[in-house]
C-alpha cells in the first residue's frame, strides 16, 4: 500500500522562499528568486510566463530533478532540501511523474518496453511489469499501438507513450513541462482531454505552457515573471483580471 503524499490538509507540496542561482562565470542568475507556493490533492494547475522566467527551473525543482539553492521544499510533510541523493532519486521515481515537451522516448524500445523503465528502477515493479505498462497503455488510449517503436508513432501518440510512462509508477503529482509545445492544434486538444481525463479520475497535474488555450484547461494558473510568481489564481479570477487588464495579460 503506498503512503499517502499529502497531510491533513491535503496539501503535497509545500515551497517557502525557494531560490535557484546559477553561477556563470562571474554573474550570477536568480532563475527562482523566492517562490512560496502550496499545492493540494487533485489540483490542476498551469504555469505560464515569458522565455526565461523560471517555469522550467520551477519544474526541475519541483520534480526533484534540481534543488534549490536556498529555501525549503516539502513532498508530503518531508523535507526534500535534507535528503540524500538516493531518498531523492527515489521520490522522483516513485512519487513523481514527468513529461516533456520533447517526448525522451528510448528510439530502439517498443511502447511497453518504454513504459516500463521507471518499473526498473522501483521497489514495488518487479512483479508484472509488462502488465503495468500495458494497462497504463491502455489509460492513455494506446491499446493498439503497444508494439510499435517511437519512429512508428505519431507524435500525439508518442506524448501518449510518454504519459503511459509518467503514470506507470502511479505518482501523486504528474509534472509536464509543455507538453503540447511540439505537437499541432488538433493533437493538442485531444492530450489536453487525455490530461482533464487523468484530473477527473483524481490526478493532481501542473503543466507548463506558453498557450492560453492550454492554459484554460487547468483549474488554477500561475504566472512567473523573473523568477518569482507574478498572480497566482483559479482560472475564474485569472480570467476576470485578464479580461480587464487584457493588453498586460498577453504579456505574461
Ligand atoms: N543550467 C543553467 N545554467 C545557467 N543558467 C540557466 C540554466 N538553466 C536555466 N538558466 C537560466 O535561468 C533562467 C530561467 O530558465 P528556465 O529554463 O527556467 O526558463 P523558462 O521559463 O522555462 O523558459 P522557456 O519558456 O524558454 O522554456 C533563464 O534566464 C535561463 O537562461
Ligand atoms: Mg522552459
Amino acid at each position: 500500500m503506498k503512503r499517502r503524499a499529502s497531510d491533513n490538509d491535503g496539501v503535497i507540496i509545500q515551497l517557502r522562499g525557494v531560490k535557484r542561482i546559477y553561477q556563470v562565470g562571474v554573474d550570477q542568475i536568480h532563475a527562482l528568486d523566492g517562490v512560496d507556493l502550496e499545492i493540494r490533492e487533485n489540483e490542476y494547475i498551469a504555469v505560464m510566463g515569458h522565455s526565461g522566467s523560471g517555469k522550467s527551473t520551477l519544474m526541475n525543482v519541483l520534480g526533484c530533478l534540481d534543488r534549490p539553492t536556498e529555501g525549503s521544499y516539502k513532498f508530503g510533510g518531508d523535507d526534500v532540501t535534507e535528503m540524500e541523493d538516493s531518498e531523492l532519486a527515489g521520490i522522483r521515481n516513485e512519487r513523481i511523474g514527468f513529461v516533456f515537451q520533447s517526448f525522451e522516448l528510448l528510439p530502439q524500445m517498443n511502447a511497453i518496453k518504454n513504459v516500463e523503465i521507471p518499473l526498473l528502477y522501483s521497489r514495488s515493479g518487479w512483479l508484472g511489469r509488462a502488465a503495468k505498462a500495458k494497462k497504463s497503455l491502455q489509460r492513455v488510449g494506446l491499446a493498439d499501438r503497444m508494439t510499435h517503436r517511437p519512429n512508428q508513432l505519431s507524435g500525439g501518440e508518442k506524448q501518449r507513450v510518454a504519459i503511459a510512462r509518467a503514470l506507470v509508477c502511479e505518482p501523486d503529482v504528474l509534472l509536464a513541462d509543455e507538453p503540447t509545445g511540439n505537437l499541432d492544434s488538433k493533437t493538442t486538444k485531444s492530450i489536453m482531454e487525455l490530461f482533464d481525463q487523468l484530473h477527473q479520475q483524481g490526478q493532481t497535474i501542473i503543466i507548463v505552457t506558453h498557450e492560453e488555450d492550454v492554459a484554460r484547461h487547468a483549474r488554477r494558473i500561475i504566472r512567473m515573471v523573473d523568477g518569482r510568481i507574478y498572480s497566482d489564481m483559479s482560472i475564474e479570477q485569472d480570467r476576470a483580471a485578464n479580461s480587464s487588464s487584457s493588453a498586460k495579460s498577453k504579456e505574461i
